[in-house]
């Protein structure tokens, strides 16, 4: 067995200005700095990316990007490329979020050439995958999740890509406070390792580790990371607080075996 390390992600998606996301994390630094055993990493928007990194400059807490765009450069208005979040200090970003399918259109194409994309310029990708609350009652869960892990990594290099992080997101858990069982979310990971085995390696997947998110709170957070399949967990609205985060983070820290 791999021992994988945990990790903690807050995805803060459209919430703070530059003087609140400075003020979450220069509270948030000072709560978890003892904390060696996990990773733990914020995820803000773009427009405090690089004011938070220079907050974090020393801290135990890594940055990642919650989107970007595949090209390096060019003529793409509105868009952020892996260069730029790779040289402004990011060392994650989240790709291909439900929220970002359901209202920017992004495919499962769009998730692979993104994935390829950061992967070529050092960052490492946090890949969402989750089905809706109709796919589950149609009993479509592990055929949709099975194609979204399948399309996110095709042609995906064996060469790093032990380092990807899968997020498993199933939609009617986010935000709602109706979080998945421990025991289902970890049904899913287990099938999504699975997955990651078919199209990588045994060996590979044994390494990829696995987040649950959707209503992670620190009431729920260790009945998921008790579940052998999950690694971690990606926080939405409990990541906006830096105390409540923090718990979270504790709550992951103390199950470390
Ligand atoms: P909540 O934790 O707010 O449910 O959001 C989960 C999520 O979408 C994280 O990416």
């Amino acid at each position: 067995m791999v021992a994988r390390r945990r990790i903690i992600a807050g995805n803060w998606k459209m919430y703070k200005t530059v003087p609140e996301a400075l003020a979450l994390v220069e509270e948030l630094k000072g709560l978890v700095a003892e904390m060696r055993d996990i990773d733990i990493l914020v995820c803000p928007p773009f427009t405090a990316l690089y004011p938070v990194k220079e907050a974090l400059r020393g801290s135990n807490i890594e940055l990642g990007a919650q989107n970007l765009f595949w090209e390096e450069e060019g003529a793409f208005t509105g868009e952020v490329s892996p260069t730029m979040l790779k040289s402004l200090g990011c060392s994650y970003v989240i790709i291909g979020h439900s929220e970002r399918r359901k209202y920017f259109g992004e495919t499962d194409k769009d998730v692979n050439r993104k994935i390829k994309s950061a992967m070529v310029n050092g960052l490492i990708p946090i890949v969402c995958v989750g089905e809706s609350i109709e796919e589950r009652e149609a009993g479509k869960t592990e055929e949709l999740i099975r194609r979204q892990v399948v399309g996110a990594m095709e042609g995906v290099k064996t060469t790093g890509a032990a380092d990807i992080v899968v997020a498993y997101e199933p939609i009617w858990a986010i935000g709602t406070g109706r979080a998945a069982t421990g025991e289902d979310a970890n049904k899913v990971a287990r099938l999504i390792r699975q997955t990651l085995a078919e199209v990588f390696n045994e060996r590979i997947a044994q390494e990829i580790r696995i987040q649950y998110g959707g209503s992670v709170k620190p009431q729920n957070v260790a009945e998921f990371l008790e579940q052998p399949e999950i690694d971690g967990a990606l926080v939405g609205g409990a990541s906006l607080d830096a105390e409540t985060f923090y718990k979270i983070c504790q709550g992951a820290a103390g199950g470390v075996e």
